[in-house]
């Protein structure tokens, strides 16, 4: 990755915002907003922004688009350290269950399952707009072996011990509950399953999608009540080790790697 400050502000320099909110979103929604669509000059950014949904009180929700652009031109690629954490020998068995957690646009859920056509793979998110992006994505590669679904992290609808191995990126980064979203993930683990966290650790470039879409959401002055922080949350190695260690997991180990740190748990 060379330069994200860079390119994000090549694309997002206050002249060029108007082109570039119709560019992106015509890019990772594969629909024009309403505004562009009606091959009339576009009059005002605000005006595009403000024909999305005004209701909904996610970010991520509201400006899906552009967390979906920085998701796939501007973060890192974790998809091999998820295979060797779950697999080591890098070829699952026939059957598992896999869940992500948060899964925002379906970037490794759509991954995972396209690379192991015999494995299923779950993705689930607060967010109807990620999740229809993450849709969209898995039906465009023509994905049989993977879905996408509603579910809030702290309560998850299933059951105990019924997935193989759970992932999750970003999660923690703008989640208010986070013991709980751990105490989920051992609950819906089978005996022997694993699961891999992925979480950035500097707070400024973990925060760079949340700047972004606050800045948006500025400019638009629909609604002011997003749930998001204005920054995200990063843990300190010692906090992100002590959050794995809520629960009574037979392996736990963490370890930092550049702007990223990870845990990969294990339940006896
Ligand atoms: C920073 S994004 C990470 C998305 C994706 N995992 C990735 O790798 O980019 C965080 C995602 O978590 C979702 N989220 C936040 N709180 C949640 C909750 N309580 N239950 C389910 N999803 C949640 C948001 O809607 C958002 O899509």
């Amino acid at each position: 990755m060379s330069s994200p400050p860079a390119q994000i502000e090549a694309r997002l320099v206050p002249s060029d915002l108007t082109e570039s909110a119709n560019t992106l979103k015509t890019e990772f929604t594969g629909s024009p907003s309403p505004t562009a669509r009606k091959s009339e000059p576009i009059s005002s950014l605000r005006e595009i922004l403000a024909s999305e949904d005004a209701e909904s009180d996610s970010l991520f929700e509201r400006f899906a688009w552009l967390y979906v652009f920085f998701r796939e031109k501007i973060f890192r690629d974790d998809t091999e350290r998820i295979v060797r954490a779950l697999w080591p020998n890098g070829n699952p068995p026939r059957g598992t269950r896999l869940i992500e957690l948060g899964c925002g646009p379906g970037f490794y859920s759509c991954g995972l399952a396209a690379r192991f056509p015999q494995i299923s793979v779950l993705g689930v998110d607060r967010s109807a707009q990620q999740l229809k992006c993450a849709t969209a994505k898995a039906h465009g590669a023509a994905l049989q072996n993977c879905q996408f679904d509603t579910d809030d992290v702290a309560h998850l609808s299933h059951a105990d011990s019924s997935v193989d191995a759970v992932i999750a990126a970003r999660l923690f980064t703008v989640l208010p509950k986070q013991e709980r979203a751990v105490a989920e993930m051992f609950r819906i683990l089978r005996a022997g399953g694993r699961c891999l966290i992925a979480e950035p650790r500097y707070a400024f470039w973990a925060s760079l999608p949340l700047y972004a879409m606050w800045a948006l959401a500025g400019l638009t002055r629909v609604r002011n009540g997003y749930c998001e922080p204005g920054k995200a949350t990063v843990l300190s190695p010692v906090a992100f080790k002590a959050l794995f260690a809520s629960q009574p997991w037979s392996r736990v180990e963490t370890w930092q790697d550049g702007r990223y740190q990870y845990a990969l748990c294990e339940k006896g």
